[in-house]
């Protein structure tokens, strides 16, 4: 017989596993997430919530431009008036207030509409997309050409616009690195300008422009991105393995890594002491294999099972033990490996590592949004529709050189007490590690940088801290002050960002260019 603890355990680890199990019941449809601009009185009076239920802002009114032209029109309305602008997209996944045009007056400007391939050249590899396309179609119009991105974030429905405005990235030190910017080879931005002008422009930027190192990572407050030409490569496979090793020798593993794998990364366990290791190479087309990365935590999820993960997760914050913390947490890691993280061989079952497939097969995935609609059946985890997952998340980068005092520092703290690791860290995905290269780009990162991304849970009340928030906050605070990490753009609260600018070094000569396409500041709020 069950002891009442343990039975208490049980009933209170069963149904966070179910999330990850829930997510392998397929439904043949999902709920794609909703629009984020939701209005009152058609495109007026509007609101807009990111895609992960954090409320935003108010904004006067929103506009849907569909080609270039009107994208310009838009703009010389707005700078015409002097109004305040924002660039908003189909799914808005940023949590700082990036897109919020400033008090209850200003427009914004979606970039829903603009998601078309504008020109391929298969010879030069090279492709000009509208900045709304999502990171998705980019994809599969490319592989259509024989061509791939070389790297890209994992979550395959974010807009090329805004994941460059927000420097989002992969995970590589190898070439040019993870981030998306570093393969930008041209773009055209739509500025504000003088009446003389029609109130607005079209800035075409070369390889070789200058201000090409302001505008591909902006966080959208030079003016609109249109086009975005990127240099593409030969479509390629990859071959992918997982393997968890315990995490005593993370701090010196943690600067080899990424140069051992091209597109290695990690993610950490501290409470359990384990690393599952990434260990992602690059290899020869003629490798058989066909597989395909559908990640369990982008695949569509039942309704209830949903609902009832969160009732779970609540009842272990709020009430649970450490000890029914770590089982839910150990239950939730071991699911996960055991259906290799949603990786298949072939498209349909996984038969063991090494998974080799196509770089767009492999480079980021998202099916909850692709299922045909199934009315709230079935969602993305995260739907603010549905009470269910409601997380913070944090992520920021700490040079490559600093990176072994830190995880040495966060191992320190973690020996102190392992289980209170269990309540944010473990307890979802573990701490992810990936890499990221030092950049041209003014915004861009510093130095080859290890970024680490945590993902925490959320009260539904705001402010309502989490069990054992201190631990999250003496590891950001230490990143941030000890070590001089730098916020991703795209994530964080805005204390993250509390001094920001003053480590990167071309701060002035971003803001020199941002005076120079945006003297009014109609686009800063
Ligand atoms: C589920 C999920 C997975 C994620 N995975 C990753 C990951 O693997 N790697 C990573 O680095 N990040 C990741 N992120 C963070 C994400 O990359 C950033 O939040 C990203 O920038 C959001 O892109 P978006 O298209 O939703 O843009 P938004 O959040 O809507 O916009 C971001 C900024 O870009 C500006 N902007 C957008 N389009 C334009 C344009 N055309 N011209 C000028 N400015 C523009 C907006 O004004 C805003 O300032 C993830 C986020 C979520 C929710
Ligand atoms: C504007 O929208 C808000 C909700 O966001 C609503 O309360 C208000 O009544 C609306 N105003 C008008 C004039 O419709
Ligand atoms: C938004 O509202 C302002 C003020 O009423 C108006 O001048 C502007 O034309 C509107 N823009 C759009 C795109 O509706
Ligand atoms: C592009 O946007 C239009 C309008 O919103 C939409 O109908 C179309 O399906 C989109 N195309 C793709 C490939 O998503
Ligand atoms: C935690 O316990 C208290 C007291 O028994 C109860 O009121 C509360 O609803 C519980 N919280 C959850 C999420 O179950």
């Amino acid at each position: 017989m069950m002891s009442q603890g343990q039975a208490r355990r049980m009933e209170s680890c069963l149904p966070v596993a179910l999330l990850a199990l829930g997510i392998l019941l397929q439904l043949a449809g999902c709920s794609p997430p909703p629009d984020p601009v939701v209005c009152t009185h058609g495109t007026s009076n509007c609101t807009i919530t990111n895609t992960v239920g954090f409320f935003l802002c108010p904004a006067a009114n929103v506009t849907y431009p569909r080609t270039e032209q009107e994208l310009v029109a838009a703009v010389a309305a707005v700078a015409a008036a002097k109004r305040k602008v924002k660039v908003t997209t189909s799914h808005a996944h940023s949590i700082p207030k990036l897109a919020c045009p400033g008090g209850r007056d200003g427009t914004l400007i979606s970039t829903a509409r603009l998601n078309r391939t504008v020109h391929i050249d298969a010879d030069k590899r090279l492709m000009t997309v509208e900045s709304g396309m999502l990171l998705r179609d980019l994809m599969e119009a490319a592989a259509a050409e024989g061509l791939s991105l070389a790297h890209s974030p994992y979550w395959h429905s974010l807009t090329i616009g805004g994941l460059l405005a927000t420097g989002a990235h992969g995970s590589s030190l190898w070439g040019k690195g993870s981030a998306v910017h570093e393969y930008v080879v041209g773009l055209r931005i739509v500025t504000p300008a003088p009446a003389s002008q029609g109130f607005a422009v079209v800035r075409e930027l070369g390889a070789n422009h200058p201000d090409l190192d302001a505008a591909k990572v902006s966080i959208g407050v030079l003016g609109v991105i249109s086009h975005v030409t990127l240099a593409l490569q030969p479509l390629f496979k990859r071959s992918v393995t997982f393997m968890k090793r315990d995490d005593s020798d993370l701090a010196d593993r943690v600067a080899t890594w990424g140069r051992l794998h091209e597109f290695g990364d990690m993610l950490w366990l501290p409470q359990q002491g384990k690393v599952v290791y990434r260990q992602d190479d690059r290899v020869d087309v003629s490798t058989p294999g066909d597989g395909l990365n559908d990640n369990l935590i982008f695949r569509a999820t039942p309704t209830q099972v949903i609902i009832a993960a969160r009732s779970a997760e609540e009842r272990l914050q709020e009430n649970g033990t450490d000890t029914a913390r770590c089982a839910a947490a150990l239950l939730q890691a071991d699911t996960m490996e055991r259906q290799a993280y949603g990786f298949t061989n072939d498209g349909v079952s996984f038969t063991g590592y090494p998974v080799v497939g196509y770089q767009h097969r492999i480079q980021a995935s998202g099916t909850c949004i692709d299922s045909p609609e199934d009315s709230l059946r079935s969602a993305c985890a995260w739907d603010p529709r549905i009470p269910g997952a409601r997380a913070d998340n944090s992520g920021f980068s700490v040079a490559l050189s600093k990176a072994p005092a830190f995880i040495a520092d966060m191992q320190r703290l973690r020996d102190l007490n392992p289980d209170v690791f269990c309540v944010g860290i473990d307890s979802r995905t573990g701490m992810s590690m990936r890499y990221i290269k030092a950049s041209s780009a003014y915004l861009g990162k510093q130095e080859d940088s290890i970024a680490i991304d945590i993902n925490y849970y959320r009260s539904n009340i705001d402010g309502t801290p989490r069990a054992h928030t201190d631990v999250g906050d003496e590891i950001e605070q230490m990143a941030l002050w000890k070590y001089g990490a730098l916020p991703h753009w795209g994530k964080n609260h805005d204390i993250t960002f509390d001094g920001a600018i003053s480590k990167y070094s071309k701060a002035h000569e971003f803001l020199a260019v941002k005076d120079r396409y945006d003297p009014d500041g109609i686009f800063s709020s």
